[in-house]
């Protein structure tokens, strides 16, 4: 097994293994105000919703997780399979190992073959030739690509960059691809200085990938035989701390919430703070590992759950999550006033 192989295994069972061992993204630290008289129904179409043109039966999709390992096929075909059936969009993860290795691509072409009609999503890094990006998007017929931002991951990694000037690649990338582009980051959060720079730049979809969930510091440092960089695993600005400073810029555009969201009420809190789709990977994950069934069970479950959250709170449409109230506790509420002044 080559390296980067050995990586993506490396990456699934740590992952998994890791899964809400130290969950700090802040969900528990925003509440909401609900109606005791909410004047609605619960109704699976109150979440209906659309992403590229394409309806999709909830605000939530499966985040990049993996693709390029014997594992990587299991796991796909379950989840592209899920994603069939309750119409949700899936990424694929980073597709970059192709650049070496293209006798990896039955892992990642799985996810069209199995979802003919649905979104699927490529994932490259910020460093990919911008050809390559364009072939890969094209030889998994993906509706969009994603390219992830992952500076502390690679930092952490023995093998990984140590050059981040992306921004030049990115607008590279975007001249040639002809699907929407996702900015992605992996789980450290994107700050609001490099937010404002990504939407002035015009990418205007835009994955947060706050902390308090999966942490690659964490992974890559399991992964390393010495010099471990503990401190690089707490850097990280968390999912609610990425929501509520991206609300501080008046700019159109459109978030993606992820990192460490586990449950309904996570995926309505981050409706409710603007986000338009949630990005689910290691929740899902461990379903996937297990078999598709209890995959399929987890999101209609999510499903159900959501929908009875929109009822709760006397709205007939998430659409109209954001106008809900809510409260913050103080380190939020600090957090907010040091942001927006
Ligand atoms: C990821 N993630 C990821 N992201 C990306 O852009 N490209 C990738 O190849 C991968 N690979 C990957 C592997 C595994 C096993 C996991 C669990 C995650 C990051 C993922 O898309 C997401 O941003 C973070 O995991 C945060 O979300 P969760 O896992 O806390 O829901």
């Amino acid at each position: 097994m080559s390296q980067r192989s050995q990586r993506k295994e490396e990456h699934l069972a740590l992952a998994k293994m890791f899964f809400n061992s130290n969950k700090t993204n802040d969900f528990n630290h925003i509440h909401l105000i609900r109606p005791a008289l909410p004047e609605s129904a619960v109704s699976e179409n109150s979440i209906v919703t659309e992403m590229f043109g394409k309806k999709i039966s909830a605000p939530f999709f499966i985040n990049a997780m993996t693709g390029g390992s014997t594992s990587s096929y299991t796991i796909n075909k379950r989840l592209a399979q899920a994603a069939a059936k309750e119409n949700i969009p899936m990424a694929l993860g980073s597709a970059s190992i192709l650049e070496k290795e293209v006798d990896q691509i039955k892992s990642f072409k799985i996810a069209r073959q199995e979802n003919p009609d649905g979104l699927v999503f490529a994932n490259v890094n910020p460093t990919t030739n911008p050809k390559t990006a364009k072939e890969i998007v094209g030889a998994l017929d993906a509706n969009a690509l994603q390219i992830h931002l992952n500076s502390v991951q690679e930092a952490v990694m023995p093998e990984g960059d140590r050059d981040f000037h992306w921004l030049d690649n990115l607008k590279a990338i975007r001249e040639v691809v002809d699907v929407p582009i996702i900015i992605k980051e992996v789980g450290m959060g994107i700050d609001p200085e490099s937010l404002r720079t990504l939407l002035i730049n015009d990418f205007s979809i835009i994955d947060l990938g706050g902390s308090g969930g999966t942490n690659f510091a964490q992974i890559e440092n399991e992964r390393r035989k010495n010099q471990k960089l503990m401190f690089l695993e707490d850097i990280g600005l968390s999912t609610v701390k990425t929501l509520l400073a991206a609300r501080t810029i008046p700019v159109n555009k459109t978030i993606i919430a992820a990192g460490g969201i586990t449950n309904a009420l996570d995926v309505f809190k981050s409706l409710v703070l603007g986000a338009k789709y949630v990005g689910i990977a290691n929740y899902f994950l461990q379903f996937a590992s297990q078999d598709l069934d209890s995959l399929i069970v987890a999101i209609q479950n999510l499903k159900y759950e959501l929908s009875l959250l929109t009822a709760l709170f006397g709205i007939d449409n998430i659409a109209e999550a954001d106008e809900i109230k809510y409260y913050l506790d103080i380190d939020l509420y600090n957090f907010t006033k040091q942001i927006y002044n």
